[in-house]
């Protein structure tokens, strides 16, 4: 199959093959073409140019041609952290906040992460599959190209490996590329709350030999925070892991201080999410590793944190992530248009930076950045063609307007 799309306004995000993820200063580029084509092959991007330099009888060869006049084109989002897989919202919980209850006060009492663990483990996978399905079709549409999803509503072995069984389904019938991160140790259940190493043994020597067994997880997670999984019990975690091949991808410093970029870095975690709480030790930390900062807007504005230091962070040099953290406690919602609007109006990144957090250094958070994530020949077509826009920069301008006409995965 070959397509042309021609008459483009504007094609961004072109980037070289040997650029895996973007950093400081670099994030602010988002090299474009004005005018241009592309042509998608086999559902790759096989080329792409000026339109003065077209030649417009060729195009009768493509199976399908597109005249996207006044569109533009950039490559999709790629949302490296997620919670799709739930059995329930939790607005109720939204309106206890409302009236003054904190989000820990909430966790303490059994809400939160356990009322969500509560109802998955009542819920059939047929059911839960049918749920995240509909909110993977959802964020497809609002531009999400490829995505990780999380267990950690499950809490059992039982409920953990059924909420990666459908993960697993979700892989297998979608066109979407899909991560799939084990969080068991997401919080303690009430059972485990007086003995902590007791959940810690089941985790690694009950559930982990079985998700590895069948072959569930590519990665392993845990929420690193004062209340739920401290340094040392989350170095337990990710030491196991990789003893089976799992990187990390992990919670670390979304309410405290909690040692866990340090315990990320020092594991080489592909990535440490949230990062509310960045000080210069976590800072120089992050820009001695490989492991990338993503950040979580969406988050902090549900529950009312303090934004993460992005600027801080681009201006040391950093590369940084953002994603949507989809869940139904702290950012129900997976659409990353949204994030880019707080992450400009928030965090002080520019388009482009946002942009680029979401795309490119999206995929490194995945390990796809060599599929994925830019206008690059011989990567996945996995892009964005907007509506007639006046620029790029009007999409987080225009926060709530769906500025997308249509979202190609892998080409189609
Ligand atoms: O990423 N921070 C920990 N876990 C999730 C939310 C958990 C919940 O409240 O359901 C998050 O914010
Ligand atoms: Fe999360």
């Amino acid at each position: 199959m070959k397509t042309i799309l021609y008459n483009i306004k504007s094609l961004a995000g072109i980037l070289d093959a040997s650029t895996t993820k973007l950093s400081g200063k670099a994030m602010a580029q988002m090299n474009s073409i004005e005018e241009a084509w592309l042509c998608i092959e086999d559902g790759k991007i096989h080329s792409y140019g000026k339109m003065q330099e077209l030649d417009m009888q060729t195009i009768e060869r493509f199976d399908l041609q597109m005249n996207v006049e006044g569109q533009c084109v950039m490559p999709a989002f790629n949302d490296s952290h997620t919670h799709l897989v739930y059995a329930a919202s939790r607005e109720s919980e939204f309106v206890d906040r409302i009236k003054g209850l904190p989000y820990e006060e909430i966790a303490k009492k059994g809400g939160g992460i356990l009322n969500s663990a509560k109802r998955l483990q009542e819920t059939s996978e047929e059911e839960l599959y049918d749920l995240a399905l509909e909110r993977l079709i959802q964020v497809k549409k609002s531009g999400t190209a490829n995505i990780e999803i999380k267990s950690g509503y499950g809490l059992t072995t039982e409920a953990e490996l059924k909420m990666l069984r459908v993960i697993r389904r979700l892989k297998e019938t979608s066109d979407q590329t899909i991560k799939a991160t084990f969080l068991a140790a997401h919080a303690y259940p009430m059972e485990y709350k007086q003995n902590h190493q007791a959940y810690i043994n089941l985790i690694i020597n009950e559930m982990l030999p079985k998700v590895v067994g069948e072959g569930l997880a590519d990665y392993i997670d845990a929420f690193c925070e004062d209340g739920f999984f401290s340094a040392a019990e989350t170095e337990q975690i990710l030491e196991a892991g990789a003893k089976v091949g799992l990187k990390a991808k992990i919670h670390a410093n979304q309410l405290h201080y909690s040692g866990g970029i340090q315990v990320g870095v020092k594991h080489h975690a592909i990535s440490v999410d949230h990062l509310e709480c960045v000080g210069d030790d976590e800072l120089n930390c992050l820009l001695s590793s490989n492991t990338i900062g993503t950040l979580l807007p969406s988050a902090a504005f549900f529950i009312n944190l303090p934004y993460q230091p992005a600027r801080k962070m681009i201006d040391a040099g950093l590369a940084i992530a953002l994603a949507s953290d989809c869940n139904p406690g702290t950012s129900p919602s997976g659409n990353m248009s949204f994030v880019c609007s707080l992450a400009c109006t928030q965090l002080k990144m520019t388009p482009e930076e946002a942009f680029n957090a979401c795309s490119i250094n999206g995929a490194y958070a995945m390990e796809l950045q060599h599929e994925t994530g830019s206008i690059t020949v011989g990567k996945y077509a996995d892009l964005i063609l907007t509506k007639k826009i006046p620029s790029l920069a009007y999409i987080p301008y225009s926060f709530t307007e769906n500025c997308i006409d249509q979202v190609f995965i892998k080409g189609s």
